[in-house]
């Protein structure tokens, strides 16, 4: 997919797409470093039940098949991928997503696709045991969501699981960095785009009604002096330094 240059850096350049991140190699540590601190704090990769669907064929190590699908929406740089791909060789991980940035050795179970999930994601009905998506607000106006929602339940097999994790952009910071983070909020809102999703995260399933047994977790940590965890604490704050430094032409862009 292309790209084109906003304040010097690359965004992507697809019809429909209002993913306002930028996809250079900055972007891929910070999701890389992202991956592993939001590992830390859920202490795993994902919280469906699907321990049953990920070890059910490591009974059989002469006959490895690689029988349970996994689709990773918006895989980006490939970290929640790699590690789970690694950690169950058994497994068949597809990742996708609008523009190709990754980086690491692939693991043999891993399979990359390049699509933009506005247009449909490019898979038969009922591929899929596991459907995992993650930090995607920026990406989805309110009048996608239903759209989206509705192509990975296509996808997803009967008796399958879909994840979804979004953040909070509920920080208790100062006045620059709020005045910052409701500029931000601002300027995505115009484009319909609900950067605090996670509160109402659950409506998007539910709505969509074929889905059952709809839960939601959430996990509060605290970063900066209230925190009482100096390694979790230190990643906190990079991926924050990381993620306002590629967000800020956009916070221009409101005024
Ligand atoms: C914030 S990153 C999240 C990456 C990954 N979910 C993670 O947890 O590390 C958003 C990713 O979504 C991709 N993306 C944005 N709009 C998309 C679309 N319409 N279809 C597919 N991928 C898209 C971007 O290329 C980027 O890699």
């Amino acid at each position: 997919m292309d790209s084109q240059n906003i304040d010097s850096r690359k965004v992507h350049n697809a019809e429909d797409v209002v993913y306002p991140q930028s996809n250079n190699e900055s972007d891929q540590e910070r999701l890389h470093l992202q991956h592993f601190l939001v590992k830390s704090i859920w202490q795993n990769n994902f919280s469906a039940p699907i321990n049953h669907i990920l070890t059910r064929h490591r009974v059989m190590p002469n006959k490895k098949r690689l029988l349970v699908g996994m689709l990773r929406v918006w895989c980006g740089s490939g970290s929640w991928s790699f590690d789970i791909a690694t950690i169950y060789p058994t497994i068949n991980v597809i990742g996708l997503d609008i523009s190709q940035q990754l980086t690491q050795t692939m693991p043999k179970n891993f399979t990359f696709v390049q699509a933009n999930v506005l247009k449909g994601i490019p898979f038969e009905n009922n591929t899929f045991d596991f459907v995992f998506q993650r930090f995607m607000a920026g990406g989805y106006t309110k009048d996608n969501w239903p759209y989206v929602m509705n192509e990975i339940v296509r996808v997803l097999k009967p008796g399958g699981f879909l994840e979804m994790m979004e953040a909070s952009q509920n920080y208790d910071v100062g006045p620059a960095t709020r005045r910052f983070w409701n500029a931000q909020s601002t300027f995505v809102k115009q484009q319909g785009i609900d950067l605090n999703v996670y509160q109402t995260l659950e409506i998007y399933p539910q709505n969509q009604g074929q889905l059952e047994n709809i839960k939601k977790e959430v996990k509060q940590i605290r970063q900066g002096v209230n925190s009482n965890d100096i390694q979790l604490n230190e990643m906190a704050i990079n991926n924050l330094i990381l993620l306002i430094a590629r967000m800020k032409p956009f916070a221009f862009m409101s005024d």
